[in-house]
């Protein structure tokens, strides 16, 4: 088989690792889309695209070469459509709750400037970027003076909000590849000590309303390869806060095996691939407008 990767980084260690397992029988391949001259619509000269693509980058330049090479028929892991779904945090929000997913309730804001001017916060608040994407805006806000504060830092940003949940400190994380669940326990990057290394978590251990949810992601949002953070908002009930395309799945025994698996399958056309309820082999979903939020309580 002819395997393409998209990434800027063939190196990761899921990649590197996937890639020896690949090599001895097939043919794998990387492509930057970032690099100068990188095709942005697929192979050139007319020649045939690879059996698969593994869409590791999340750029502009990245989706619409995913998409185009969809267009030409080729199999793309996760789809243009479904890792789009994953940067745009009020698109996600909507459609994990839309189908029923436990998923951190979310309002957009145009700007982080419109926020602050509303008033100060009933509580404490989540602040993120809408457009995820490196060093993208996450912040804890308490107050009103905070929340100033974040605004004259990044006055013109379209953020969500969400309240602050409760929670123990620690993000449970889980992957999945092809419907194979992998997890990992990581210290919440809004928790006092900030983020620190990611311990062993069977996935056996966790409840079955947990793993049911991220595998009911996937087939939500058309995804193969995922990754999920859930918080434990009191009594054991997930909360999800965060769904990522492709992620790093660094350290997991048995997630190079997954995804050879998967990516071999995909080639030969036997991959039950996931659609998704948003129709991620079509056009993405349209946005709606929000409401101004409502628990924000003027200050004057
Ligand atoms: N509503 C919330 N309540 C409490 N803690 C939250 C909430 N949302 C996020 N967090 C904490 O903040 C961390 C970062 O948030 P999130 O995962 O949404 O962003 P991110 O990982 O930076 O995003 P991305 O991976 O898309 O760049 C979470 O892992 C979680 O620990
Ligand atoms: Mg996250």
């Amino acid at each position: 088989m002819r395997i393409c990767l998209i990434t800027a980084a063939p190196d990761h260690p899921l990649l590197a690792a996937t890639t020896a397992l690949l090599t001895p029988r097939h043919h794998v391949v990387s492509l930057d889309p970032e690099a100068d001259g990188a095709p942005s619509a697929g192979p050139p000269g007319g020649a045939e695209p690879a059996d698969v693509y593994l869409l590791k980058s999340r750029t502009t330049r990245a989706l619409a070469l995913a998409a185009a090479l969809e267009r030409r028929g080729a199999p793309v892991l996760n789809s243009a459509a479904a890792t789009a779904l994953c940067q745009d945090r009020v698109a996600m929000a909507e459609l994990a709750r839309r189908a029923g997913l436990p998923f951190a309730a979310t309002t957009a804001v145009a700007t982080l400037t419109d926020l602050a001017e509303a008033g100060a916060p009933a509580g404490p608040l989540v602040i993120k970027s809408r457009h995820s994407r490196r060093h993208d805006l996450v912040a804890r806000v308490d107050s009103a003076a905070e929340l100033r504060k974040l605004a004259d830092a990044w006055p013109q940003e379209p953020v969500v909000v969400q309240e602050f949940t409760a929670n123990s400190g620690w993000d449970h994380k889980l992957w999945a590849i092809d419907g194979r669940l992998f997890a990992g326990l990581r210290r919440s990057e809004l928790a006092p000590d900030g983020r620190g290394p990611t311990l062993p978590l069977p996935v056996g251990d966790l409840p079955a309303e947990w793993t049911a949810a991220v595998l009911r992601v996937g087939e939500t949002f058309g995804l193969d390869v995922y990754g999920v953070d859930l918080l434990d908002s009191g009594g054991g009930t997930p909360l999800i806060v965060d769904i990522n395309a492709f992620p790093g799945i660094r350290g997991q025994a048995g997630a190079p095996e997954a995804l050879a698996e998967l990516t071999l399958r995909a080639a030969a056309g036997t991959a039950v691939r996931r659609t998704g309820l948003h129709g991620s082999r079509g056009p993405a979903l349209p946005v709606r407008s929000y409401q101004h939020p409502g628990w924000v309580r003027k200050s004057s």
